[in-house]
């Protein structure tokens, strides 16, 4: 019999996050959520006896308390983003992602597990692929997001946390292997048929649509399925709902 999978989500009290946690348990693994307030988490999941709830803010977990809560994951999910409110948008912290996904990577590379954990971590279509490769954003679109990051702190800081994962933790890590996930505008809804591309296919100002499960449950079939893992990994999939890829 497989050995149940244990999986650390962080910001699993947001709207995709609360999906993943769902599905996650629903799949049958072993769940770790570092939550703000464990309040905020759905009903359905608050008691799963699969579930272990660390009521801590992650931003002051100092770097070995982060270790023990990443020690024995398989791996770790983020759905963390800028709570959207004007104090969410423009105060501190305006590095969480940048911070989190560093400070997640520096703490599993401090464990040197022996076989490399997964970090899947969600962003946006905001979010670029390097020298251009998004071949579908024009130069205009690409200008328009530069200054959306020189604005807006939250553009900024996904990019940034995408840029660490590309160039700082790389492909060829021994310890750390990512997925950057790339939804489109979020919908409600249930799990649907959805396409998952390399590149950006819609245009910043005719956005796409993602169902948040299915962001949830591509976030957990990258977890479960190794093909899809193969598939996927080191690169920064888009997902859009079907009938919009
Ligand atoms: N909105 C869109 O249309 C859209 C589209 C594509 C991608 N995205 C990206 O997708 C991500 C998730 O979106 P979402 O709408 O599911 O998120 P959300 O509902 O706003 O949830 C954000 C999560 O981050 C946590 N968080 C926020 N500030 C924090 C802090 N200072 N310290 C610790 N945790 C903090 C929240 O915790 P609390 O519950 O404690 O506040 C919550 O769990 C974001 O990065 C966003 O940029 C959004």
């Amino acid at each position: 019999m497989p050995t149940q999978q244990t999986v650390l989500v962080v910001g699993g009290t947001g709207r995709t996050g609360r999906r993943v946690l769902q599905q996650l348990l629903g799949r049958g693994l072993r769940v770790r959520a570092i939550v703000r307030s464990a309040a905020r988490l759905p009903p359905d999941v608050a008691g799963n006896p699969d579930l272990t709830v660390i009521e801590a803010d992650l931003t002051s977990l100092r770097e070995d308390e982060l270790g023990q809560h990443v020690r024995g994951c398989d791996a770790v999910l983020s759905c963390l983003g800028h709570v959207l409110s004007l104090r969410g948008v423009f105060g501190p912290p305006r590095d969480l992602v940048t911070s989190a996904t560093t400070r997640l990577c520096r703490a599993i590379e401090a464990l040197e597990p022996t076989t490399p954990v997964k970090l899947i971590f969600m962003t946006s279509v905001s979010v670029c692929r390097p020298q251009g490769l998004d071949t579908r954003r024009s130069g205009f679109e690409r200008a328009f997001l530069r200054g959306l990051c020189a604005v807006l702190p939250p553009a900024n800081d996904n990019q940034r946390a995408a840029d660490y994962l590309l160039g700082e933790i790389g492909p060829e890590n021994a310890f750390v292997q990512w997925v950057v996930v790339r939804p489109d505008t979020l919908l409600e809804g249930e799990v649907s048929e959805y396409a998952l591309h390399e590149g950006i296919v819609n245009g910043l100002f005719l956005p796409g649509k993602t169902n948040m499960a299915n962001i949830a449950h591509f976030m957990c079939e990258l977890v479960t399925n190794p093909k899809t893992w193969a598939d996927w990994r080191s690169k920064l999939p888009v997902i859009v709902n079907a009938a919009d890829g």
